[in-house]
């Protein structure tokens, strides 16, 4: 099959691709999102050969390997490091508040290709004093996971990174890596990064301090909404914090457990 052809994406095979994300992983397609769902997935199609959604629909609902492939194609990625400055000068002030001989665990729960949770460990990191720490992201898309993993960026994300933190935490990369940097590996040691789908419960991740879950509630529609908040609220510990995009709200979700403290900071309370 030639490469540049077009394959149409009928009205019936577009609604069975929304059917099939929302089951697996809660986001809501709507109708703004139609050519990039079909502009995405004719790769797929191409890599197989195919010149029908319909057909590909079904590969994914028997193939499991497939069907990651899929929300790896479908999920939106974008982040950046030290997204909304003030969640991290929160962030500096909870940790430095709770610093002794504190084990702090934060987890960033849409990690994306990682800049987040490297953002959190550096502030935790810089803040002198006995604080121990561990950042854990989790993403559904393993391929951004791959990236955050390895820690090694296209050298203008270091622009959002102040020159303290860029001195103390960012390599710049040398001959053939001149254009990208890395995330000092001692720092790396501190993050790791899985697989989960918010969808499920995560009971095998512990109990958290602070939760990091921005820029991922926007996909869903409100009762997905509610049982995000509802999963992650068990890997949080009473007292602990989440903290939601400052584009996002819980107003849709009325959970007894959240006290706001702040537009988009939650404090988990004891019932
Ligand atoms: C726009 S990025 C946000 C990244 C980061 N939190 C930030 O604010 O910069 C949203 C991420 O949510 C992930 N995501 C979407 N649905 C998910 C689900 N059901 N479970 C886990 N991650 C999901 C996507 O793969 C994507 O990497």
């Amino acid at each position: 099959m030639n490469i540049s052809q077009d394959i149409p994406l009928s009205d019936a095979e577009f609604a069975l691709i929304q059917k099939l994300v929302f089951k697996l992983v809660g986001i809501t397609l709507d109708d703004s999102k139609r050519s990039l769902v079909k502009n995405r997935l004719m790769k797929r199609l191409t890599f197989y050969g195919m010149s029908k959604y319909s057909d590909y629909v079904r590969i994914v609902q028997f193939n499991r390997d497939e069907a990651a492939e899929m929300v790896n194609q479908i999920t939106t990625n974008e982040t950046y490091f030290f997204r909304e400055p003030p969640h991290f000068e929160f962030l500096k002030r909870t940790a430095a508040a709770s610093k002794g001989d504190t084990f702090l665990r934060v987890w960033s729960a849409a990690a994306s290709l990682g800049a987040e949770a490297y953002s959190i460990a550096m502030v935790l990191d810089s803040i002198v004093g006995a604080l121990r720490y561990e950042v854990v992201g989790t993403d559904i898309n393993s391929e951004v996971l791959n990236i955050a993993k390895a820690g090694c960026y296209p050298l203008p994300w270091v622009d959002k990174i102040s020159d303290a933190y860029k001195q103390a935490y960012c390599l710049k990369g040398k001959n053939e890596y001149e254009r990208q940097f890395l995330i000092d590996l001692q720092l790396q040691k501190n993050v790791s990064f899985s697989k989960a789908n918010l969808l499920d419960k995560q009971t095998h991740l512990g109990v958290f301090d602070i939760i990091f879950l921005r820029n991922v509630l926007i996909y869903f529609n409100d009762e997905i909404k509610a049982l995000v908040i509802d999963n992650i609220l068990n890997n949080l510990r009473e007292g602990g914090y989440l903290i939601i995009s400052l584009t996002e709200n819980l107003r849709s979700v009325a959970n007894p457990k959240l006290k706001q403290v702040d537009s988009s900071i939650y404090q988990k309370v004891m019932l």
